[in-house]
């Protein structure tokens, strides 16, 4: 028994040196388990090319949009607005200037009837954060409406307008702001906004591409909720007007906008302070363009995205 007992342990002494012979030798061999290990490595390789490339991907400067258009590539939208001194001045204007810095691409073209720029204009338009032109020119005297006179008899803002014209032209008289007009060649469209209007931002896009003269409905204007050309397949074949439906361009100085070029190849083409009731528009415009060629916008004329509004508190207009 004790024998045996010694021979078992042999044995079993004999099988681990085996066994552990067995596994020295195995050591350092090539095993199958080297595959699956170099192709994790592999994987691990390639997804670390991906990293580094996303890096630099993150790097660069993303791509330009291909919409909307930069805005350097729109044209300017010149707003002509002629303003005077009184109560409501500096609200209306800063009503306006918060309208006209969400349209981008503009250049406010703010005329004051003064002999020179006023602190209130000055410091609203430097605070305006807008691209402007500060102008003013004085109302002469002749022109000038009388004690009592009521507000249409003679219109307004005439001086002004034709004094921004001057300045798109030919430069010169600003006494703020941007003092030099648009190089030659600047894609731009002028645009004549009065300061106690209403105008929806959808406008100035609508009047942006403006190739000669384009044209839109303007609400409650003339004693009518809107006033605007009548188009048929795309022209403009007559006008919706309550009032002298018979002048040459029966629309209101909101109601268009005049190609930048156009009105630089046709330097007469200005305002003039003598033409009569309600002719004041109609006195720039034949100068520039046929009726028929007027260009509808705002869908074929069929939207309002201006608003006049006379008759209020300050009695700047009457009902015609
Ligand atoms: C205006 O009318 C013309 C002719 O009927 C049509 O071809 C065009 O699509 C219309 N434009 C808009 C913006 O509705």
């Amino acid at each position: 028994m004790k024998l045996k007992l010694k021979n078992v342990f042999l044995a079993y002494f004999l099988v681990s040196i085996a066994g552990l012979l067995y596994a020295l030798v195995q050591l350092g061999q090539p095993c199958d388990c080297l595959p699956p290990l170099r192709a994790a490595a592999e994987q691990l390789r390639q997804k670390d090319l991906r990293i580094s490339q996303l890096q630099a991907d993150l790097r660069r400067p993303p791509p330009a949009p291909a919409q909307p258009p930069e805005p350097e590539a729109l044209p300017t939208i010149y707003v002509v607005t002629p303003t005077y001194a009184r109560l409501v001045q500096k609200a209306e204007l800063v009503r306006l200037s918060q309208t006209l810095s969400l349209v981008p691409r503009l250049h406010w073209l703010l005329v004051e009837d003064a002999e020179g720029p006023t602190p209130l204009v000055s410091g609203l338009l430097a605070a305006s954060g807008l691209l402007f032109t500060h102008l003013a020119v004085l109302t002469p005297k002749a022109q000038r409406l009388r004690e009592g006179e009521p507000g249409w008899v003679r219109p307004r803002g005439v001086e002004q307008r034709n004094r921004a014209l001057d300045w798109l032209r030919s430069g010169g008289g600003a006494v703020g702001g941007e003092k030099d007009p648009p190089p030659p060649g600047t894609q731009g469209v002028v645009y004549f906004a009065d300061d106690d209007n209403t105008y929806s931002r959808e406008l100035f896009e609508e009047m942006r591409w403006t190739r000669g003269v384009s044209v839109w409905p303007v609400g409650l204007v003339g004693g009518l909720r809107f006033e605007g050309p009548r188009v048929q397949d795309g022209r403009v074949v007559g006008f919706h007007t309550a009032w002298e439906p018979n002048r040459p361009f029966p629309v209101d100085m909101a109601g268009f906008a005049i190609a930048l070029s156009l009105l630089l190849a046709k330097p007469n083409a200005r305002f003039d302070a003598t033409a009569p009731r309600g002719h004041l528009e109609s006195s720039l415009l034949s100068h520039l363009v046929d009726p028929k060629d007027l260009e509808p916008r705002a869908a074929n004329c069929t939207r309002v995205r201006g608003w006049r509004f006379w008759c209020g508190t300050h009695g700047r207009r009457s009902p015609r």
